[in-house]
Formats: structure tokens, C-alpha cells, sequence
């Protein structure tokens, strides 16, 4: 396969450090040096149905195409409002698209699990140009007075377009259950036969534990995704790695021996946005030149699980 389209789409209101000076014990110092951000994008007045339509048309007009030439939808969503339908529905309904579409979730993985999913839906013959977009609102998820979480996350939608190419592409999927370290439970409707307890809540997360986990799987799985397609780290031009941390980002980079500018970061005025930091990454090097025919770019990412994705594409749009 390969990615004929990029877009992306942010949020309008912008949160900067020092908004959580007025309501929480923190400071701008303390975030920018432990997590690399200076600012974040939060939903407030738009749906994220909304953002995740804009990426898409402007992923599907960056490919030359229309909506109509789509034939499959896959969206990568870990929660919005709708419980059902679909996001990928809502989107396939604001986009004016026809094909049948599927969301999935597996947390700030999801794109790159979905962006396997399409290469298998077109190496079958089944699809032609599969639309893969990846949209969050984890700020939706933290308790706001808390500062440990609240202060890392932002909001946002990414997109591309993938149709039938001879690119190289090889990639690698782990999942590990490990539900103490991340997770968010919603408590359901309740009926007249429950009787267990039944936890809601926030989003949890051990910081410290998801941290070390996520610097040692990522660099696991570039190593081996290197070996098997027996290139260099600095053959790799870009390594878009999941936004959480930029010191995961300086971590990984240490490891493999490579300079910063190989590792391009947007954590510094996107904050956290789950699965979709790394299309809103790729699309913004897309746009802004940085990317030519034949680079090779590693994508690598984990979440909540624990799940990690990691591919490398050729890009050759
Ligand atoms: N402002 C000021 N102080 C804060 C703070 C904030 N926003 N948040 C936490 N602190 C305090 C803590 O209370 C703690 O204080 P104490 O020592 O008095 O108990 C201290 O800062 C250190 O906290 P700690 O949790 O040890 O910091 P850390 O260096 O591990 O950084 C994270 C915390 C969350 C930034 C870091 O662990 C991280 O990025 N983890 C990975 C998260 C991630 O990738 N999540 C996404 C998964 S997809």
C-alpha cells in the first residue's frame, strides 16, 4: 500500500501551561520540563465527529479523490459521545461517503493498527482506496483537578488516504493485557438484576510505569522492524512516534544513537492526543515539504492494553 493523502484537523481553543496555574498546584516549569508541552488543542464547542470529517476531506482532496471514491472507512477512537453508532459511521454520513465503515479501538495505537488493517484490505483485492482517520478526546477522559493527568492530554483528528502502491511496508503488533497500569471504565445503564459493583471513574494511569513500559516496547519494536528490513536507524528519515512525552521521544532517540532531527514532535502544543498524533505528525511533514518520494518514515506507537504498533512506510506519493 501507500498513502496517497494526508489532512488533519485541530481543535479552536488553545490551552496554554499557565491556564492550570489559576485552578491546580502546578506550574508552567513543571510541565514543560517533565512532559515537553507548552500548550495543548481541547475540544469545547465542536463535536469530534466534526474535526474528524475536516481531516478526512482534506486527507481525500490530498489524494486527488472525492468521497464517493472511497470504499472502506476505518476509524481509530478510543471514546466520543456516541457509544453507538460508529465514529467511522458519523463520518462515512458527514462526508457524503458510501462504503462501509469500522471503528477500532486500540488506544494511542490505534492508527497504526488500522493503518495494518487497510494495508490487509487492499493486499485482498477487497478495497481500492481505503480512508484511515484517528480521532480523540482523551481531555474528556482525565479528572480536571487532577494536575498529574489533566495537563498531558489534548484533542484533535488526523487522517489519511491509502490506496494500492509497491512501497516498502513491513509492521509489527503486540498487545499484553495490563489493565492496573491505564485504564478508564464508564459505568453502564443500570438494570434491576446488577448486583456487582460496578467502578466509574476517570482515566487512571501509573505514570511512572506506563513510562518505562512505552520507552522499552517502542524501542523493541523499531529494533526489530530495523532487522527485518534490514535497514540503519539513520536510514529512517522521520521516526513519528506517539506524542505522549517528549522525553519518551529523547529516550528512544538516545537509544538508537540519532539526533533530534530525525524525531519530530508536535507534543509541545498538541499535548497527548491518543491515536491521533501520529497522522496529525505525518500530515504536518506531508504539508509542510519535508517528506519526498523514497524516504522511509518508522511510525511507532503504544497505549492502554498495553498495545504497540510499529511500521515502516515508504513514502512514495
Ligand atoms: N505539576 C506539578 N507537580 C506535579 C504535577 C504537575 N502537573 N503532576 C505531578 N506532580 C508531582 C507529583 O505529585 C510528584 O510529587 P511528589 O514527589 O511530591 O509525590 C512529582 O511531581 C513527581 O511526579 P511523578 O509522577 O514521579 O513525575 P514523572 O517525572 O514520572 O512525570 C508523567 C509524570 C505522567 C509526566 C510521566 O510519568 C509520563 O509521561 N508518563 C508516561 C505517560 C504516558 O505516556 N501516557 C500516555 C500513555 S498512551
Amino acid at each position: 500500500m501507500r498513502i496517497v493523502g494526508t489532512g488533519r484537523a485541530h481543535p479552536a481553543k488553545i490551552v496554554p501551561n499557565s491556564e492550570f496555574e489559576k485552578f491546580l498546584d502546578t506550574n508552567d516549569e513543571w510541565i514543560r520540563e517533565r512532559t515537553g508541552i507548552t500548550e495543548r488543542r481541547v475540544i469545547s464547542s465542536e463535536q469530534l465527529e466534526e474535526l474528524a470529517a475536516e481531516a478526512s476531506v482534506k486527507a481525500i482532496e490530498d489524494a486527488g479523490l472525492t468521497a464517493k471514491d472511497i470504499d472502506y472507512i476505518i476509524c481509530s477512537n478510543v471514546v466520543n459521545e456516541y457509544i453507538t453508532p460508529s465514529l467511522s459511521c458519523l463520518i462515512q454520513g458527514a462526508i457524503g461517503a458510501s462504503c462501509a465503515a469500522v471503528d477500532v479501538n486500540a488506544a494511542c495505537s490505534g492508527f497504526i493498527y488500522a493503518l495494518d488493517m487497510a494495508d490487509d484490505r487492499i493486499k485482498s483485492g477487497k478495497a481500492k482506496n481505503v480512508l484511515v482517520v484517528a480521532a480523540e478526546e482523551p481531555t474528556r477522559m482525565v479528572d480536571w483537578s487532577d494536575r498529574s493527568m489533566c495537563v498531558l492530554f489534548g484533542d484533535g483528528a488526523g487522517a489519511v488516504v491509502v490506496a494500492e502502491g509497491d512501497g516498502e511496508y513491513h509492521s509489527r503488533l503486540t498487545t499484553t493485557c495490563k489493565v492496573d497500569c491505564l485504564h478508564y471504565v464508564r459505568r453502564l445503564e443500570p438494570t434491576p438484576h446488577i448486583t456487582k459493583d460496578e467502578p466509574s471513574g476517570p482515566m487512571y494511569m501509573n505514570g511512572k510505569e506506563v513510562f518505562k513500559t512505552a520507552v522499552l516496547s517502542s524501542s523493541r519494536d523499531i529494533k526489530q522492524l530495523l532487522d527485518e528490513s534490514g535497514l540503519k536507524p539513520s536510514d529512517i528519515k522521520y521516526y513519528v512516534l506517539h506524542q505522549a512525552n517528549l522525553r519518551i521521544v529523547e529516550a528512544i532517540a538516545n537509544w538508537l544513537k540519532l539526533d533530534m532531527s530525525h524525531f519530530p514532535c508536535n507534543v509541545n502544543y498538541c499535548g497527548n492526543t491518543s491515536s491521533a498524533s501520529v497522522p496529525l505528525l505525518l500530515d504536518e511533514l506531508a504539508r509542510s515539504g519535508k517528506l519526498k518520494r523514497g524516504d522511509k518514515i518508522l511510525m511507532s506507537a503504544f497505549g492502554a492494553g498495553f498495545t504497540t504498533g510499529a511500521c515502516i512506510v515508504e513514502w512514495v506519493k
